[in-house]
């Protein structure tokens, strides 16, 4: 997949889809900076990278903090040199009727997706820019192409990703800079874990799938390790679902 040696920051990669992208890319021999707020399964996570030979720095992260965003960038420039490919995966779960949502909740979905890539693109796009390089893939989800249950938050934020992946699509292009999004459908991880122990919500998600299982992090993450190789030199702006079929009624 032509991804040896690139450099390649991942957040939220401590669980689910975006390790997922780490152990897979740590098999491509990619160069990787993991970032998450959750120290302690980060370490797990940069353990399994390094039992599988690969070169891995692991950063404990807030990407809703400019502040800190800076420092990993610095941080990764210092050990690596130049950023070949920013993944913008982390995100939490919300699921409740508009009414019943809490500011502090409401901000918190919309900053972790929007304000987090707005940080890093912002303090990468300079040095793609200079080298005429780069690939970023934002985490979406069919949630912002569809309405769902219980998911005005995540239907604002990720509709926004879609969009925004365009708009920097648009503007990063003539740097040979591509922009895509990989929007999952529903998929095992510790994100959905809980909804997925109820086993009446997880036959009733079944049957909006015309594959009829759930997805795996491994299947989304290589859609994004396709968005993130050479093989999609040619793509840009464009928002890759991978969710079963759920969006063919
Ligand atoms: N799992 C699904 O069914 C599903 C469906 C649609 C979209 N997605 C999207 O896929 C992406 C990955 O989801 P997942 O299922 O692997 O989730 P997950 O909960 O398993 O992992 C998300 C990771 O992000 C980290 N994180 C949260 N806030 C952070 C912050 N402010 N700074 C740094 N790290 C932070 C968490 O600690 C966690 O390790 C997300 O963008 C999610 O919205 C997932």
């Amino acid at each position: 997949m032509s991804l040896k040696n690139k450099v390649v920051i991942i957040t939220g990669a401590a669980r689910g889809i975006g390790r997922s992208v780490a152990l897979e890319l740590a098999r491509l021999k990619s160069k990787l900076v993991l970032v998450d707020i959750d120290l302690k399964e980060l370490k797990e996570v940069n353990i399994q990278v390094k039992n599988k030979g690969g070169e891995v720095i692991s950063i404990k992260g807030d990407v809703t903090k400019e502040k800190e965003v800076k420092k990993i960038i610095r941080k990764t420039k210092k050990e690596f040199g130049n950023i070949d490919v920013l993944i913008n995966n982390a995100a939490s779960l919300l699921q409740k009727p508009i009414e019943e949502i809490q500011e502090k909740e409401w901000n918190s979905i919309i900053q972790t997706k929007i304000n987090g890539i707005y940080n890093f693109v912002k303090n990468t796009a300079e040095d793609m820019k200079s080298e005429r390089n780069g690939k970023i893939i934002n985490l979406a989800s069919i949630a912002g192409i569809v309405g769902l249950k219980n998911s005005s938050a995540h239907a604002a934020v990720n509709g926004g990703i879609i969009n925004l992946t365009r708009q920097l699509a648009t503007e990063l292009s003539p740097y040979k800079i591509n922009v895509n999004t990989v929007s999952p459908g529903v998929i095992a991880t510790s994100m959905t874990e809980d909804l997925l122990s109820n086993k009446e919500i997880k036959e009733e998600l079944i049957s909006n799938i015309p594959l009829g299982r759930i997805g795996t992090p491994e299947e989304v993450a290589d859609a994004v390790i396709f968005l993130a190789s050479k093989d999609s030199d040619f793509i840009t702006g464009h928002n890759l679902v991978v969710d079963g079929g759920w969006l063919t009624h």
